[in-house]
């Protein structure tokens, strides 16, 4: 362990071009890690965050949303690599939906798309020019851009479709010193997280060029998330707060009383991200307490641009956010592969830089994010309609789906048993898989449905309905 593989990181990043502030913001975390800083929050230093207004108690007069929504830039997170289901290139090119309901001859529809649709949609109701910007990692701007091609009337004037985030070496676990890994140099470098959103804002220029252009506010989300769709009386509330930085919570659930949430911090007053990592284990129970910490962060942000490049040019780029250690191997597909740390830190952590930022309370509509294949097969099925501006509107509650991890992981196994298109979930309040089942063409699942294992591989029939009791023709 040594300040030796720091000087070897940083010597690799700036050989390879990265921006001097990323350098800077790499070196702060990785002394952070080396210092085996834990950026520990006890309970007692805390309250718990309470009377959040909801965003469906706004009342935000039309003529102000419009003109806040006529001063908002889209911003989506684009550049992770799904890595959690065995992917290596952006979530947001994976169908979402066979047809489009608006235009059932032209195929199926990705995440992408459906982004696109939904902004093309609120440019037409609203008016407001809602330029997008992605940020993409040097892993999925070639593919997502190609992706883009099509839609010929996305591009605002002045402004890009993309910025590109930074990239820094993985570092060998044993001795943080960078990997080698000659078979396939790309494996060596990952990007930073998505907390890495504002030095590549600054450091591309693309802050620059929508303040140039005369856009003031950015709402930003995980293109993962469909849910996060444009929202006018968002805009026109955000503007009107006068806030520098707001988070989009929503209520935690018993599902949710493992993860990270929302707290007030008693010596100043802000706002912080706890996550589960976060929290001393003696006060696990506190935090697991979702009647007393009530909120989780849903990753839309909402931006000031003039607050956050003011902020960004007093810190030379380098916003003070906690450090996530992320143990993976080297090459994600390849569990045999030397184990790395990656350092990365989360967007949403910003809250806690900005004083006076807000939270602001969304259903779960606003809130759909795709982690692993069970997401994405609920996303895909007919629990949801498409409206006509491109939302994801559930018709009944979501079932709660459990598929074998030995047997739909990645997308690729995940795909391959469902090759025949995505059963009917509507009627379902859950479906546990376990074996390798392969689904066939019109299956409908019902109530509690159970498939247990078959032994080998086996198929359920076209046309058969799944329920409590496995299947059944
Ligand atoms: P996730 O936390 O789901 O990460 O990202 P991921 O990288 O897509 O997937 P795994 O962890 O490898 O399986 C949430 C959002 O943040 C973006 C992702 O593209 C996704 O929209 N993101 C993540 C970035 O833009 N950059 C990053 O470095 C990491």
């Amino acid at each position: 362990m040594s300040s030796q593989g720091l000087a070897q990181s940083t010597d690799r990043m700036r050989d390879a071009g990265v921006a001097p502030a990323a350098v800077d913001v790499f070196a702060r975390f990785y002394r952070l890690l080396e210092s085996g800083a834990t950026g520990m929050i006890p309970e007692a230093d805390v309250e718990p965050l309470t009377d959040v207004t909801h965003r469906d108690d706004l009342h935000v007069p039309d003529d102000t949303a419009r003109e806040a929504l006529r001063r908002t830039a889209v911003i989506k997170l684009n550049g992770g690599l799904g890595t959690s289901m065995g992917m290596d290139r952006a979530k947001s090119l994976l169908t979402v939906r066979d047809t489009d309901p608006q235009r059932p001859d032209s195929g199926p529809l990705t995440f992408l798309d459906v982004i696109v649709a939904q902004v093309r949609a609120a440019r037409h109701t609203t008016g407001a020019p809602l330029p997008l910007l992605l940020m993409n990692s040097f892993r999925t701007q070639d593919d997502t851009l190609a992706a883009l091609t099509p839609h010929d009337d996305l591009p605002v004037p002045g402004l890009p479709l993309d910025f590109l985030q930074n990239r820094e070496p993985k570092l060998l676990a044993t001795d943080l010193t960078p990997v080698d890994w000659p078979a396939d140099p790309e494996l060596e470098w990952c990007p930073p997280g998505h907390g890495d959103l504002y030095t590549a804002l600054h450091a591309s220029g693309a802050l620059r060029a929508l303040l140039d252009a005369g856009y003031r506010y950015a709402s930003v989300s995980n293109s993962d998330n469909l849910g996060a769709a444009p929202d006018a009386t968002m805009a026109g509330w955000f503007a009107t707060s006068g806030a520098p930085f707001a988070a989009e919570v929503a209520r935690r659930t018993p599902a949710d009383r493992k993860g990270g949430h929302l707290v007030v911090r008693r010596s100043d007053g802000r706002l912080v991200l706890r996550e589960t990592a976060q929290t001393p284990k003696d006060d696990q129970d506190a935090a697991a307490d979702i009647s007393r910490h009530r909120y989780f962060n849903t990753n839309n942000l909402w931006l000031d641009l003039e607050a956050l490049a003011a902020e960004l040019d007093r810190t030379g780029g380098v916003l003070e956010l906690p450090l996530i250690k992320n143990t993976k191997t080297v090459d994600p597909t390849d569990p045999s592969s030397p184990e790395v740390v990656q350092i990365e830190s989360a967007m949403g952590a910003a809250v806690e830089v900005f004083d006076g930022a807000v939270a602001i309370e969304v259903g779960r509509d606003r809130f759909l994010p795709v982690k692993t294949t069970n997401d994405l097969l609920v996303l895909r099925s007919d629990v949801y309609d498409l409206d006509d501006a491109y939302r994801f509107v559930a018709r009944t509650d979501a079932p709660l789906v459990d598929l074998d991890p030995a047997h739909y992981k990645t997308i690729a196994a995940f795909d391959a048993r469902f090759d025949d298109g995505t059963p009917s979930l509507r009627a379902a309040r859950s479906l546990t898989v376990r074996g390798d089942w392969a689904f066939g063409s019109g299956v409908t699942v019902t109530g509690d449905a159970v498939l247990a294992d078959p032994g080998g591989s086996a198929r359920v029939p076209d046309g058969a309905v799944v329920g409590p009791d496995g299947v059944s023709d």
